[in-house]
């Protein structure tokens, strides 16, 4: 099902959608969740190069911890709206991925001294990894306890859906039993009329039931929210954020909502069977609806998706935050950040099994950054946090921000995106709302002077 030209603004340790994305210039202005940068993985590695010691750009300091993100591909059903290499669930097929899994761990140890490197978060998403059985469940967090130095890991999370068939008292017990802290959940919207759009296969009554449940049960929660769905209005936006605040949900993310291609949302919405999403002014409208919604009830907003009660989630942090850390992404679809590398596993878990088999890394396309790539990734990444700290910047990268960007800094004050204050370059509630077009500014080439084609929008604009 997969072309190997994939992706997204590439970061590390995410699922990767299961379609290639165009480019670029494809995410801006719908404010899809950046994740990774850059987007261009048409070199193709040998694959146990990524793994080769003394690869890494980031500073020995600096890579004493790294990030590890499991992709469990599966899901009982898949939604109508949701990009990621998610297949079908059964019970064999989690078998065999599990050896895949383990197989996998083997081979890049062998070919990467991990002694060194302790983690500092573990997320086992994807994907649903809930919906496999408590003994594959049980044995996937064991091989990871096994194998790498877990013991200073800040936070460990594991992704759910809404279904208490997946939540067993027994599931609950062994999340425990292993240690995880945490739990992260697709809850989408509480009005029935979108759950039936979205095709969740739960109700808001169940999805409100598993959040009072696992706070209950002592876990620190996030709960994923969409919004800027078909057809909806920024009232509707409030109806959702009424419904899901006061019940000391820890962290929330709230993504608008992308059509992406191939979908069957999107196919519907193409032809007209579902009614289509806001466009860029009634989005602006929704993003301050959430913002403001939330901070009112003491949420943080720290990306423009991400808001924390107490705690900002510190894998988020770690991966966009600068200096950015490394992300070990391990599964079919994993992404990683890693060794100087940035590359993705094959999507295709056949692929993936046969490659870890026959004792390959099951790498499906990355790049190494050069030098200009590693500091353009850190503005474009770092300014999701809505400021550049021009100190810690030069530390992360050596270079002075004021002075890289000059030209940029001056275009994103022009058009009203970004101010520097105080030695640091700070987002305003615009540049907050369309934090890609301000990424999309510092995204220039490897070369660094040919600006993005949406930069030199703004730059006409600004003109
Ligand atoms: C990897 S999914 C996992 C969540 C979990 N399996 C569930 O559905 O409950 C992470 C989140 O990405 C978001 N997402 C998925 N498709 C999206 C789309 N087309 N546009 C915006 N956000 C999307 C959803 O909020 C989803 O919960
Ligand atoms: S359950 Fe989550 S990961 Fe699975 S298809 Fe739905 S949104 Fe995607």
């Amino acid at each position: 099902m997969q072309e190997p030209i994939p992706l997204e603004i590439a970061d590390g340790g995410e699922s990767a959608p299961a379609e290639p994305m165009e480019d670029l210039q494809s995410l801006l202005g719908v404010e899809e969740c950046v994740r990774y940068y850059p987007p261009d993985l048409r070199h193709v590695p040998e694959s146990p190069v990524v793994f080769a010691a003394g690869s890494s750009p980031v500073p020995a300091p600096l890579r004493r911890e790294i990030d590890i993100f499991v992709d469990v591909p599966f899901c009982k059903t898949i939604c109508g709206f949701c990009p990621f290499n998610v297949y079908p669930y059964n019970p064999t097929i989690a078998a065999r991925y599990l050896e895949g899994l383990k197989r996998e761990i083997r081979v890049i140890k062998e070919l990467h001294d991990f002694s060194s490197l302790r983690v500092g978060t573990v997320w086992v998403g994807g994907g649903t990894p809930t919906v496999m059985e408590e003994e594959f469940l049980d044995e996937l967090l064991t091989v990871l306890r096994a194998e790498f130095d877990l013991g200073h890991a800040h936070e460990f999370t594991v992704e759910i859906k809404p279904a208490l068939e997946n939540l067993t008292d027994a599931k609950i017990e062994l999340l425990r039993r292993h240690d995880i802290r945490r739990i992260s959940m697709g809850v989408q919207s509480t009005q029935a009329h979108q759950l039936k759009i979205l095709g969740r296969g739960h109700t808001r009554e169940e999805a409100l039931d598993v959040i009072a449940l696992i706070k209950g049960e002592g876990f620190a929660l996030n709960i994923d929210m969409m919004y800027r769905l078909p057809g909806q209005r920024v009232d509707e936006v409030r109806l959702d954020i009424d419904d899901v605040v006061g019940r000391g949900i820890d962290h929330m993310s709230w993504f608008p909502y992308v059509p992406h291609e191939g979908t069957s949302l999107a196919r519907r919405i193409d032809k007209g069977r579902v009614d289509a999403q806001a466009g860029r002014a009634d989005y602006r409208s929704m993003f301050e609806a959430v913002s403001d919604g939330l901070g009112a009830e003491g949420y943080e907003q720290y990306t423009p998706y991400h808001f924390g009660l107490t705690d900002r989630c510190h894998y988020h942090v770690g991966r966009w935050g600068l200096p950015q850390r490394e992300t070990l992404g391990l599964g079919p679809g994993a992404f990683s950040f890693f060794n100087g590398w940035i590359y993705t596993n094959q999507h295709d878990p056949e692929k993936y099994h046969a490659d870890v088999v026959a004792g390959r890394p099951p790498v499906l396309t990355g790049k190494r950054l050069d030098r200009a790539e590693s500091v353009t990734r850190f503005a474009v990444l770092g300014v999701k946090l809505f400021e550049i700290d021009f100190a810690t910047f030069r530390t992360a990268t050596g270079e002075d921000f004021a002075s890289y960007y000059a030209e940029e800094i001056e275009l994103l004050a022009s058009v009203g995106l970004a101010e520097v204050h105080d030695e640091r370059l700070v987002c305003t509630m615009d540049g907050r709302a369309f934090n890609n077009d301000v990424a999309s500014v510092f995204a220039t080439d490897t070369a660094r002077r040919t600006h993005h084609p949406q930069a030199l929008d703004y730059m006409r604009a600004g003109t």
